[in-house]
């Protein structure tokens, strides 16, 4: 009897293994694109990797704008296109955009739900400037952003953590101008702006902080923004919730 015992013992503890295994490759990570935004200028290049994945299928929808090959990017001339690597039945997406390298003011924005991005939108069409927009690693849903207290964006606020993002910037140096649009979120700048703050250097440059909001305006986020942006000259910050170009045009001009 107790052989027995110990036999099916052994069998369970085979078939669980087993089942382990099975559960541990169900589970495997999914394929994820290094990058889901790139700046670069022509004649530079970038190299996108799908993580996770074994065969990837490249493809760019402008080749005249950039070409890729093994997930090589190849800047051609100025303008947008989207690289998507395809990996079995599934398609991962890239936008890329291409500077003629000349422009020295840059917009660099994040939005949630449209708003700072319809005033980048406009500041783009008055400056002339290039324009990107940062995008965190893992996209906020409306749950994310409910104002609830354990919702996503709180805890983030509370803890002023800096969620990873998916926006890479490959010409940062050729401006000294940057123009930092965010909307505001519990009285101050959202993670994505603080971690892009965090991680690159604007020594040197002007830096022009607007942003959009429900009434708080745009000084509370200042502390942080001055704090992270250290060694680059900080002025005229303003709320643009709103603003018609005329009165953009009027900001940039004080600007
Ligand atoms: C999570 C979250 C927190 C917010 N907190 C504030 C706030 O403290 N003060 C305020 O005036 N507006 C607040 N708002 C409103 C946004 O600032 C406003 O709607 C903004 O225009 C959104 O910009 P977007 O559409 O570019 O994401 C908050 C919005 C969200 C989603």
């Amino acid at each position: 009897m107790k052989k027995i015992l110990y036999m099916v013992g052994v069998l369970l503890m085979v078939m669980g293994t087993m089942l382990s295994i099975t559960h541990t490759e169900v589970q495997a990570a999914s394929p994820q694109l290094s990058a889901k935004q790139v700046l670069m200028r022509k004649g530079q290049t970038f190299t996108l990797k799908l993580k996770n994945a074994k065969k990837v299928k490249w493809s760019s929808s402008k080749k005249a704008v950039a070409t890729v090959k093994k997930g090589k990017i190849t800047a051609k001339k100025p303008g947008m296109t989207t690289i998507t690597a395809k990996s079995g039945k599934k398609k991962y997406k890239c936008t890329i955009t291409v500077t003629s390298g000349k422009k020295k003011a840059l917009i660099i924005y994040f939005s949630a739900t449209g708003h700072t991005r319809s005033i980048a939108g406009k500041l783009a069409k008055v400056t002339g400037a290039d324009s990107i927009r940062l995008v965190p690693k893992k996209a906020y849903t409306s749950a994310d952003l409910n104002y609830n207290n354990d919702c996503r964006a709180n805890r983030e606020q509370n803890n002023n953590a800096k969620p990873a993002i998916a926006t890479v910037i490959k010409n940062i140096k050729q401006y000294d101008t940057v123009y930092l649009g965010y909307p505001i979120w519990h009285g101050k700048e959202p993670g994505v702006i603080r971690t892009f703050l965090s991680m690159t250097k604007l020594k040197g440059k002007k830096v022009i902080p607007f942003c959009t909001s429900g009434g708080s305006g745009i000084s509370g986020s200042m502390t942080h923004i001055r704090k992270l942006a250290a060694g680059a000259t900080i002025k005229n910050e303003r709320d643009l919730t709103g603003a018609s170009d005329e009165e953009i045009k009027e900001w940039i001009t004080n600007n």
